[in-house]
């Protein structure tokens, strides 16, 4: 079964391919390696799957030293012809895609960046599986699609219609452009609503590796909107699980299409969360209070008994259990940087 993870360099993706080596999937990691942030950190999780920075080039399909079932491509989405090219030469049987401009905050700065990738790039890995048909095209979508949603926790019922970031308005239109595709040409397709996702080898970017970093540091850490936030966080084994049992599902001809949450149902205030990252550190963090951020969310809470309902699984791995593991990758990854 020869699978193209896309996004497969990202935090998710890198994690992903390693679960589905386990699986026995052949797998083509692609990826554009792009610098939203370090893009070392990037290489690092690649060179853990056997593929050396040294042999990435544009387009050339480089073989893993470590894994035989494992290649990897630098690749834009936006590259319409070399992606076409990929999807005739391969002949994938499924595809997941997680490849995207993530982060909500950069978005307001750098909204281009979130049309090449989510929306030009989501059409065109669109466009090749109708014209290359899968059995299963996996999608990661996010908990942003629910923007200031009250309700909670959020369901797939609830109207997704009021995103509060552009990020989220790209994602939502992924979930819509994915839809119209499995209407039109029978792709059968599964969204996934991923909730803030954490764990060993995550994004610099995101609030558990800039607070661990900065406490580790010295440095204060940025609380906004006086920390009263509250996010479900998701760990990132329970993330990989769920998206394998999600690509092994095969879809009835009459429900080509649907969508789920993917998230742990347990919301932790933001202060919480900090203080299980004391904890772990052993160290007090130096607080910044700031104000709500534009394009942020107050809450988020998933309701993942849909998930777990069709695929017989539920993220469960507590936030405790996920920031020691955390910090002790941090403290491994960043005592080898050194
Ligand atoms: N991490 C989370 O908390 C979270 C939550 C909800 C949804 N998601 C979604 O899950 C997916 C994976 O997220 P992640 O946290 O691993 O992010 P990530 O940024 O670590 O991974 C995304 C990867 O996609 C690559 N990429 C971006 N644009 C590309 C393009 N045009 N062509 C080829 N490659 C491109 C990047 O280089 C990166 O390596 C994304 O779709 C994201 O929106 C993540």
């Amino acid at each position: 079964m020869k699978i193209l993870v896309t996004g497969g360099a990202g935090f998710i993706g890198s994690n992903l391919c390693q679960g589905l080596i386990d699986h026995g999937y052949d797998i083509v990691a692609l990826d554009n390696l792009n610098d939203y942030y370090d893009i070392e950190l990037k290489y690092s999780r690649l060179a853990l799957l056997g593929i050396e920075k040294e042999e990435i080039a544009d387009g050339v399909i480089v073989q893993s030293h470590r894994y035989d079932r494992l290649r990897f491509v630098k690749i834009d989405l936006a590259d319409r012809e070399a992606l076409q090219s990929l999807f005739r030469e391969e002949k994938f049987d499924k595809v997941c895609s997680l490849a995207a401009q993530a982060g909500v905050r950069y978005s307001i700065d750098n909204p281009y960046a979130y049309v090449e990738s989510n929306l030009v790039g989501f059409v065109n890995l669109l466009e090749c599986v109708r014209h290359y048909p899968v059995s299963h095209f996996v999608f990661a979508s996010s908990s942003s699609v629910y923007g200031m949603d009250t309700h909670v926790p959020f369901s797939e019922e609830d109207k997704t219609d009021k995103p509060v970031s552009l990020y989220a308005a790209t994602k939502k239109a992924d979930e819509l452009m994915a839809h119209v595709y499995a209407h039109l040409y029978g792709i059968p397709t599964t969204g996934l609503r991923y909730f803030t996702v954490y764990g060993p080898w995550g994004r610099p970017d995101m609030a558990p590796s800039l607070f661990v970093k900065a406490i580790d540091e010295g440095r204060p850490i940025k609380v906004f909107n006086q920390g009263n936030l509250s996010r479900d966080f998701t760990y990132i084994d329970d993330i990989v699980e769920a998206t394998i049992r999600a690509i092994d599902y095969t879809r009835d001809k009459d429900h080509v299409f649907d969508i789920y949450n993917v998230g742990c149902g347990h919301p932790v205030p933001l202060m919480d969360f900090i203080h299980i990252i004391e904890e772990n550190m052993g160290k007090k963090a130096q607080l910044e209070m700031y104000p709500m951020q534009a394009g942020d969310v107050y809450q988020t809470y998933a309701d993942s008994s849909k998930f777990e309902q069709t695929f017989g699984f539920r993220p469960s791995v507590t936030l405790s259990e996920g920031i020691a593991h955390f910090v002790d990758w941090y403290k491994t990854y960043n005592c080898r940087e050194e």
